[in-house]
């Protein structure tokens, strides 16, 4: 997302009833992954129902300025002909990721095991949030930095390793690009590369470096833990891909239905990953109805048809262990939480701080700011829900997509509506919420 590009102010009003059946776009993690897989196999990868958003956009045009062929062949229809695993090429300028993490973390993964110097970039948000995390692994790996600013931010030049070393790596963050990068960079590398994770994270790269054609064992260590293996040099085909429907952006439709009284709508086809659905699972806690139907498969991950109808929720405690499983989920948590009756507290949010902006902050003015009641306890929120909020304040999105979303979900069951100094970063994980938004029903001006 280019700076540059004036803000949108938006305002979301009390609406009536939200009512229709609708898609949300294709899931954000699973697209960014095949273009980089894609990019890195050899042969011709085709992807379907590909979120067309900012973020899969820079990742694509990074990935051709690495020397694979990327092209849109028609609506969520994308081509990737890959330059095979440490095929990438030296770009001629830097690679700007514009506001996506995602696409920057694990493409310095990909870019580790070839021997090329890129230079890593991105907008004002991208430029404030934590690289050494990633690089870290990656020296260890064979990887040098060879400038980055202070504080570890970008912009960064890398050069990736002429002769990768697999090594095995404790994650030091529970952090799905963390893990992902450090598998990407032992693609290049000989023998086996090992990430172990205290707590499981999302494994899309996982699952898709599986139906490339890579060998990886995974087993459970206690409760919450994994230990992922790559054997590395693969030999990664090409194969299709088809993206599920991303439940991080149901998320803010589901939860405007939960919220505005009367309503009932159907979100189609939501992927329902285990890794990916702590919310779902702490809204049933909260009374929610959610009705799964239809059941299926699609790509590789359970899907279903939701149905959400509107009614009273009641607060609970979130445990810090499912954190990663809907790390992305907070902020439209908390506005669920503020219409709940009683106090929800939400635990062990530290990674929050380091999101596409401080989404620990960010949440709480937004709250305060429409006469929310939140607390602060180290690490954890606590929000003393009434099952209504006055409304009435402009939130301060900082570049934040899912702080736009959910400030705009809260304005429609509000008494005053609530209004963002900006939504055009929805666009970066959500193309035409907006749009999907009102065809339900809501008042959005
Ligand atoms: C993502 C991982 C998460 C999440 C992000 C997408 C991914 O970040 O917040 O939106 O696709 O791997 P962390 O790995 O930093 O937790």
């Amino acid at each position: 997302m280019n700076q540059a590009v004036p803000a949108t102010p938006l305002t979301a009003r009390r609406s009536g009833p939200l009512t229709g059946r609708v898609r949300v776009p294709g899931d954000k993690s699973i697209s960014l992954r095949s273009l980089i897989l894609g990019a890195m196999a050899v042969g011709e990868t085709r992807i379907t129902g590909m979120l067309e958003g900012e973020d899969a956009i820079s990742t694509a045009n990074a990935m051709k300025a690495l020397g694979a062929a990327v092209e849109r062949t028609g609506e969520r229809a994308w081509r990737v002909r890959g330059v095979g695993v440490g095929g990438f090429a030296e770009p001629s300028a830097p690679l700007d990721f514009g506001n996506s993490g995602t696409g920057c973390r694990l493409s310095m993964g990909a870019v580790a095991g070839c021997p090329i110097t890129v230079t890593f970039d991105g907008d004002a948000s991208l430029r404030t949030r934590p690289m050494r995390r990633i690089l870290d692994p990656l020296e260890l790996m064979g990887a040098r930095t060879l400038e980055i600013r202070d504080g570890g931010r970008l912009p960064a030049v890398v050069r990736g390793a002429r002769d990768p070393i697999p090594i095995e790596y404790e994650a030091t963050v529970p952090s799905a690009q963390l893990k992902s990068a450090v598998l990407l960079a032992g693609l290049a590398a000989p023998g086996s590369t090992t990430v172990i994770e205290k707590e499981a994270t999302r494994d899309h790269t996982e699952k898709l470096l599986k139906h490339f054609g890579a060998n990886l064992r995974v087993t459970t260590i206690g409760t919450h833990g994994r230990r992922i293996t790559l054997e590395g040099q693969p030999e990664l085909e090409a194969a299709p891909v088809v993206v599920p429907a991303d439940p991080s952006s149901a998320a803010f439709p589901l939860i405007a239905a939960l919220i505005v009284p009367g309503s009932e709508i159907v979100l189609e086809g939501v992927m329902l990953n285990p890794l990916r659905t702590g919310l779902y699972t702490t809204l049933r806690e909260m009374g929610a109805s959610i009705e799964t139907v239809e059941k299926r498969n699609e790509g590789g991950e359970d899907v279903a048809d939701l149905r959400i109808k509107a009614g009273p929720l009641k607060a609970v405690d979130v445990p810090a262990e499912r954190a990663p499983s809907m790390i992305d989920e907070y902020p439209i948590l908390a506005v669920a939480a503020a219409f709940a009756e009683g106090a929800t507290r939400m635990n062990g949010l530290k990674e929050l701080r380091v999101k596409e902006s401080d989404r620990f902050e960010a949440v709480v003015a937004m709250l305060r700011g429409n006469g929310v009641e939140i607390e602060v306890e180290g690490d954890d929120l606590i929000v003393h829900g009434k099952g209504r909020a006055a409304g009435g304040g402009v939130v301060t999105t900082h570049m934040d997509h899912r702080i736009a979303m959910s400030a705009l979900v809260m304005g429609l069951a509000s008494e005053q509506g609530v209004a963002v100094d900006d939504s055009a970063f929805i666009a970066t994980s959500f193309t035409g919420f907006t749009d999907l938004m009102r065809s339900l029903g809501a008042d959005f001006s």
